[in-house]
Parts: C-alpha cells; sequence; structure tokens
C-alpha cells in the first residue's frame, strides 16, 4: 500500500480524506496537532475502517518534529497538506497567526520533502483566492482578485509559493492545488463530520445547530445581494465527494499523468444555491422547521460564486454524486450524534 501523508488529518475534510485514501487501498499516515480537532475523529475513522491509521500528534511547522515523521515512516509517495487555520474572521483578528501556521506550515513541509525524495503534493486551496470575481462561474483561468480577508490571503500567498518552488530549475515537486468551494456534510455513517468550535462561521452547522435547539435562530446574513433571491450564493459540496476528489488527484500525480509542475483545479459542484434555497432543502431533508429571520449583510462576504467545474470532469473524471438535500440530510444525522 502507498503511504500517503495527510496533515490536518484529524480535521473535517482530513479524516474523510483519510478514510478515502484507506478505501481506495491507500495507506494514510496522519500528522496533526490538534489545534481544531479532536481524538474523537481518530476513533470515527477508526470505527469505519476497522483499522488504527498511524498518527502523528506534532505540529506542521515543527521540522525537526515532521523530519522525524519522514524518516519513521520511510517511504512516503505523496503528501495531502489540509493543515491550516480557515476561520475567515478569526483571520482578520489575528492575522499574524494566520500566516505563520498557513504559509509557515507550508514552507516546513516544501523544505523537508525534498530531502526524503518525495515529490507529490496536493494543496488545500479555496475559492477564497478568487476574492469577488466580476464573472459567475469562476473558471480556473479567472484572474484572482485581492483577497477579502488574511485567510484568503494565505491561500494566495501559498499558491504562489507552491508556483515559485516549482519553476527552480532543479525542482522535482509536482503539486496539485484544488480550489474547494463549500464543504458541507458528513461521513454516512455519522461516525465523523465537522466539529465546529464555538458559535460556526458557517452556514450549515449553524443550520443544524438551530435545528437542534442549541441556537436560538438563524441571522441571514443580508437579503439585498444582487443574486436571484438576494441572499449569497455559494456551491455546497458534499464532503466525502470532495474526499474523493483527493484520491483522483493523488494517483494522477503518482501515475505521472500531470501535465504541468503545477496544475490548478476547481472541486465544486458547478452550481449555485441561495441561502434561503439551503434552509429550503434543509427543512425538507431533516423534515425541521427552521427558525430564522433576515439580518443585515456580513462584512467581507461575497455577494456570489460558484464553480466552473469542467477542468476537474475533463481532466481528473471528477464529478459530484451527492445532491444538496441528501448533503444536508448528512449533516442533519450527525448533528443528532452531538447532542
Ligand atoms: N472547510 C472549508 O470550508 C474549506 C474551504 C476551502 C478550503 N479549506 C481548506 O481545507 C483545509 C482543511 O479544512 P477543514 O475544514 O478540514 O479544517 P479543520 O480545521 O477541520 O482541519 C484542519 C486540521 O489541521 C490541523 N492543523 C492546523 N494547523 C496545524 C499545524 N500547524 N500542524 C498540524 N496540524 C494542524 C487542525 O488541528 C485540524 O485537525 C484547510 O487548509 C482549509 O483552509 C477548507
Amino acid at each position: 500500500m502507498k503511504k500517503i501523508l495527510v496533515t490536518g488529518g484529524a480535521g473535517y475534510i482530513g479524516s474523510h480524506t483519510v478514510v478515502a485514501l484507506q478505501q481506495a487501498g491507500y495507506q494514510p499516515v496522519i500528522v496533526d496537532n490538534f489545534s481544531n480537532s479532536e481524538e474523537s475523529a481518530l476513533a470515527g475513522i477508526e470505527s469505519i475502517l476497522g483499522v488504527k491509521v498511524p498518527t502523528y500528534r506534532i505540529d506542521c511547522g515543527n521540522e525537526a518534529a515532521l523530519r522525524g515523521v519522514f524518516e519513521a515512516e520511510k517511504d512516503i509517495k505523496g503528501v495531502i497538506h489540509f493543515a491550516a487555520y480557515k476561520a475567515v474572521g478569526e483571520s482578520v483578528a489575528k492575522p499574524l497567526a494566520y500566516f505563520q501556521n498557513n504559509v509557515g506550515s507550508l514552507l516546513t513541509l516544501l523544505a523537508v520533502m525534498p530531502d526524503f525524495g518525495v515529490e507529490n503534493l496536493v494543496f488545500s486551496s479555496s475559492c477564497t483566492v478568487y476574492g469577488i470575481p466580476d464573472a459567475l462561474p469562476v473558471t480556473e483561468a479567472t484572474p484572482t482578485k485581492p483577497a477579502s480577508s488574511p485567510y484568503g490571503r494565505t491561500k494566495q500567498m501559498c499558491e504562489e509559493i507552491v508556483h515559485d518552488v516549482s519553476a527552480a530549475p532543479t525542482n522535482k515537486l509536482r503539486t496539485i492545488l484544488l480550489r474547494y468551494f463549500n464543504p458541507i456534510g458528513a461521513h454516512e455513517s455519522a461516525k465523523i463530520g465537522e466539529l465546529p468550535l464555538g458559535v460556526p462561521n458557517n452556514l450549515v452547522p449553524y443550520i443544524t445547530q438551530t435545528a437542534a435547539g442549541i441556537r436560538e435562530k438563524l441571522t441571514i446574513n443580508g437579503s439585498d445581494y444582487e443574486t436571484p433571491d438576494g441572499t449569497n450564493v455559494r456551491d455546497y459540496i458534499h464532503v466525502v465527494d470532495l474526499a474523493k476528489a483527493h484520491i483522483v488527484a493523488v494517483q494522477r500525480l503518482l501515475d505521472r499523468k500531470a501535465s504541468e509542475s503545477v496544475e490548478t483545479f476547481n472541486v465544486g459542484t458547478g452550481h449555485g444555491n441561495s441561502v434561503l434555497e439551503v434552509v429550503q432543502a434543509f427543512e425538507k431533508a431533516s423534515g425541521q422547521k427552521l427558525n430564522y429571520s433576515i439580518g443585515p449583510r456580513r462584512p467581507g462576504d461575497v455577494p456570489a460564486i460558484y464553480a466552473d467545474a469542467t477542468k476537474a470532469a475533463q481532466v481528473l473524471g471528477f464529478k459530484t454524486e451527492t445532491s444538496l438535500v441528501d448533503s444536508l440530510a448528512s449533516s442533519w444525522k450527525w448533528q443528532q450524534t452531538l447532542k
């Protein structure tokens, strides 16, 4: 079994990807400092797979510790780098922490990988790199605009760092940058899912916590955007579908099929849904009536963004499979295990 190092493998997207990797015949190895995850994610992974996944509780920015993992595991074939902070609002309050962690952990990884002959990297980027786009849907060729937060800027910087490192004459690194849209949902077993710490920033955990009675009501941030019903539009992708995109990306790198040293793919459904549509879909999926009201816009929110998913379909053969209603049903099932 080919070993794939998964940084941030105990997190939301990482845990689903670890499961998908093992099920696809790879040997995932987790590195996580548990700054935004719980040991319970490891128990969930083990319960789904029936095996323990080797896990190192270390910080990706700790070069000596990271070297120790590559040494101990010996024949790592590729890395999927999820480890980062991801809260947009928090990044405005703590920009330095975001640059240190998100950019710093990538730099450390890029310094260590070549010393162990590891040439394949899948990097977690984000649709936030597009800023507020001029036209929709966004393709990979859509020019990036100034990011609306330090978080978004860390993703832009990381992409640029990967391009510069790859352009060096002696470079052997091959990278696939996956620009995720909005991951939602949970594994069908409801043994792993999203564990937001504190008040959720994202719509779906806020909805499920409201339906579960943890929050009194959902406040929709603005209904006067230039969108069909006035609320924000996003491209919601089921996390298990998103996890599968990593498998095809890893396979492409290991098969040496990448056409350039850095390839970029949007990973979304290709459809935009408004906040009100998500609320209605959740009510259908759960049979619950949701308590919500309309509030003011939230600073920094992009009015609308969704993917042109053609390149991932044509080049990677990747297509999402799960509907919005089914994705929300899995979120609701997961939420009910948390009560
Ligand atoms: N969830 C989203 O909406 C979304 C959208 C686009 C991109 N992304 C990116 O995808 C990646 C994974 O996101 P997620 O939603 O799974 O987040 P998450 O917070 O659930 O997972 C990230 C994991 O990385 C770990 N981590 C953070 N810094 C670390 C470090 N220095 N060393 C070791 N471990 C560290 C955390 O403990 C956590 O387990 C991140 O890079 C994020 O920016 C997420």
